[in-house]
């Protein structure tokens, strides 16, 4: 009994941890990015959540993501053309947002 107790405990922190993921986005992905992304809704760019899973089990998946991020253009995805750097992000902002991007999906 006493036991049980302990791993819900553990299941709810898990829980926690996970909606602390998704409310984590670096300010930069709202200002240099927001206008096109969404962390779970397709909007002008697909969202960070379909773009974590094409990437899942990348294990260089961060710096694909950023690679991508910093050139623009188009992935496949065929909805657009993504502007390089999105709306005049920094090399340290485009790396926080990878990293996020990446931890999505895992
Ligand atoms: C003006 C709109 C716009 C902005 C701003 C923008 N994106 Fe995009 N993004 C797009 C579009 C459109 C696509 C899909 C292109 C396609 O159809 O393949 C895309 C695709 C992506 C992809 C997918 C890359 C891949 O390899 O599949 C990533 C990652 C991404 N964007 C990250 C970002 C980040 C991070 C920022 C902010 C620094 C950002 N984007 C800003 C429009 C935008």
């Amino acid at each position: 009994m006493k036991s049980s107790i302990w791993g819900m405990i553990t299941i709810a922190s898990l829980i926690v941890a996970g909606t602390a993921l998704a409310a984590d986005m670096p300010a930069a992905g709202k200002a240099k990015c927001g206008v096109c992304h969404a962390v779970d809704k397709k909007s002008v760019g697909p969202s960070y959540m379909d773009i974590s899973a094409k990437y899942k089990n990348d294990k260089d998946a961060a710096s694909k993501i950023a690679a991508s991020t910093t050139q623009g253009g188009s992935f496949g995805w065929k909805i657009g053309t993504m502007p390089p750097k999105g709306m005049g992000a920094s090399d340290a902002d485009i790396k926080l947002m990878s990293e996020y991007i990446a931890g999505l999906a895992k």
